[in-house]
Order: C-alpha cells, then sequence, then structure tokens
C-alpha cells in the first residue's frame, strides 16, 4: 500500500483538525501518510492515488472555497473514475449543502465516495467526530 494523502483546505483550522484525526487513525493502522494543504499537491498527483482523502470547509453560500479548492475539484472530476475518496469538512451554519453537491459530483464522476455522504461537523470536530475521522482513517489504509 502506497502512502495516503490526506488533502484539506482550511482557513481556521477546523477541517485542518478533521485531517489530523484521518491521518492518526491511518497511521493507527499501519499504513504511511501524506497530510498537506491543497496548494502542495496537483489534482494529478493526488488522481495517481486510487484510495485518498479530500477535505473542504462550506465557504461562500454552501460553496467549496472558490479561489483554490472549486478549480482543483474541476480538474479533479475528469480522473476520479473507480477511484475511492474520502470527502469531509467543517461547517458554520448550514444544512451541509456543500457536501451533499459535493458527494454528488464526486460520484457523479464515476468516484466512491467510502464514507457515504461524507464526514462533517460543526466547526471544531468534537470526540465524537474525531473517533469516527480515526475510524475512517483506519478504513482507508484498508482499502
Ligand atoms: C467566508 C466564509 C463563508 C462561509 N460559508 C458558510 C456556508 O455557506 N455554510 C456554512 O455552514 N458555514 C459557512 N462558513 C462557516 C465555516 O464553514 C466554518 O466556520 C468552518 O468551521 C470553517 O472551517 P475551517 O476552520 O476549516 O476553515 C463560512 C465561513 C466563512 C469565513
Amino acid at each position: 500500500m502506497s502512502k495516503i494523502n490526506v488533502v484539506y483546505w482550511s482557513m481556521t483550522g477546523n477541517t485542518k483538525a478533521m485531517a489530523e484525526a484521518i491521518a492518526d487513525g491511518v497511521k493507527s493502522a499501519g499504513a504511511e501518510v501524506n497530510v498537506c494543504e491543497i496548494s502542495a499537491i496537483t489534482p494529478d498527483e493526488l488522481a495517481a492515488n486510487e484510495v485518498f482523502a479530500l477535505g473542504c470547509p462550506a465557504m461562500g453560500a454552501e460553496n467549496l472555497e472558490e479561489g483554490e479548492v472549486e478549480p482543483f475539484v474541476t480538474e479533479l472530476e475528469g480522473k476520479v473514475s473507480g477511484k475511492k475518496i474520502a470527502l469531509f469538512g467543517s461547517y458554520g451554519w448550514g444544512d451541509g449543502t456543500w457536501m451533499r453537491d459535493w458527494v454528488d459530483r464526486m460520484t457523479g464522476a464515476g468516484a466512491e465516495v467510502v464514507n457515504g455522504e461524507g464526514t462533517i461537523c460543526e466547526e471544531a470536530p468534537d470526540d465524537t467526530t474525531i473517533k469516527e475521522l480515526n475510524e475512517l482513517g483506519k478504513k482507508l489504509a484498508s482499502l
């Protein structure tokens, strides 16, 4: 199993904390992990992997962050058919619309979203969410 990439964009650290909890789960399963900001990797590099995790909080009005994440995901859409992807992100006041739209985009592009509806949490992840993300990391390591 090659290194699992856990890639994120985060303005105030909540989605970053989620990424780190996934990475802890990957490591606890004995696999190698690369946790990085989205600016540190290209869509081609990410899509070279069969399994990866990608995180972004709700921004704009129930959108992905528009400067970096939206163009990255648009490019990724043409490259993810058959890939197993975990999606995650934090939100503030919405109802998770941004994540539902994102899951639809990735499944529409032929990817399998391995954590169902994506893993979301309001602001900072609490202990329950951290445990859920640890388990998600273990699952990614087993795929
Ligand atoms: C410019 C901006 C736009 C936002 N838009 C939404 C939104 O549409 N829906 C929502 O639920 N939360 C929204 N939020 C709240 C963030 O998603 C929330 O604070 C989240 O925890 C930030 O994650 P981060 O710490 O990883 O940056 C917005 C926050 C900012 C700063």
